[in-house]
């Protein structure tokens, strides 16, 4: 498969689909957020590769593109797919905003794609038409949207769920007091960047409690964007009790309330074993 520059080649030499998607060089060259996206698209395609190799590519791989925005990512998989490797995939992609969800019906059919689906709504109302999905991402799905993208692959039980969450809001004042490090979270900057940890904990255990191996790596180096970790997880088997008290265990020794159990209408490990869907 292609590592992160060779498809950061690729995609800064295919002006076609770049200037599709409106991350257009000046001058010859790309501003440095355009630079930005373009590498962070890269760095998931990247692992969404790897993860692709081993799926069985004999046959239509579904992707399902939660809080898709403009679509940037299904965008460049569906080029590199086409291009480089002729894997016959479609893309579903979800957005609450109509206009964009209309931006991303239009450059698709500019670009001649019709392996594209694009439907207005929250991730977790989408229900997906006709195919069922393989693998579940969202890049810089806000806040609580990567929840739902979380929430949803596990709902329809995806192969792979890959999240690289956005800005986080849940926790930080939620750890100021009754909890075991207080004395670290008493430290405004360091309660910030220790709620981000704490939340990317809860959405891991709750993976591995639904059956999920999860990794956790970086798609990019952090002094391009602190928003940089994907969360990369594999349905290996069914639902653990044992993993599932975990989850719960680190809500309670921080005293949060995170939300991603209330998908399920779960208020305990007991409620989330027996949970369907
Ligand atoms: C920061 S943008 C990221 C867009 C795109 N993934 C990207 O990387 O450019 C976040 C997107 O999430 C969408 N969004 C927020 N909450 C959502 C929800 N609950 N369900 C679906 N989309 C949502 C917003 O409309 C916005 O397009």
């Amino acid at each position: 498969m292609l590592s992160k520059a060779e498809i950061l080649n690729i995609l800064e030499r295919e002006e076609n689909v770049i200037n599709c998607l409106g991350l257009k060089k000046h001058k010859g060259q790309f501003k440095s957020e355009i630079k930005k996206k373009i590498n962070e698209i890269a760095g998931f395609c990247e692992q969404i590769l790897k993860i692709v190799k081993k799926l069985d590519r004999s046959k239509e791989i579904v992707f399902l593109e939660c809080s898709c925005g403009k679509s940037y990512l299904s965008f460049a998989l569906n080029y590199i797919f086409e291009k480089e490797f002729n894997i016959k995939a479609f893309f579903y992609g979800v957005d609450i905003n109509e206009e964009l969800v209309q931006r991303c019906e239009e450059i698709s059919s500019v670009l001649g794609y019709s392996n594209m689906v694009f439907k207005q709504g929250r991730t977790i109302d989408f229900i997906p038409p006709d195919k069922e999905v393989d693998v579940v991402i969202a890049l810089h799905a806000c806040n609580t949207a990567t929840d739902e993208a979380i929430a949803k692959g596990i709902k329809i039980s995806a192969k792979h769920i890959m999240v690289v969450p956005c800005c986080y809001g849940q926790l930080s004042s939620q750890i100021k007091d009754s909890h075991p490090l207080i004395s670290l979270t008493q430290f405004g900057l360091l309660r910030y960047k220790f709620a981000d940890i704490l939340t990317d904990a809860l959405r891991s255990q709750f993976l591995l409690g639904n059956g999920y191996y999860v990794d956790l790596l970086e798609i990019v180096s952090p002094k391009l964007t602190p928003k940089n970790i994907l969360i990369s997880a594999r349905k290996i088997k069914g639902k653990s009790k044992r993993n599932l008290e975990k989850y719960y265990e680190l809500n309670g020794m921080f005293n949060t309330d995170f939300g991603l159990q209330e998908f399920f209408h779960a208020r305990t490990p007991n409620d989330a074993l027996a949970c369907t869907g």
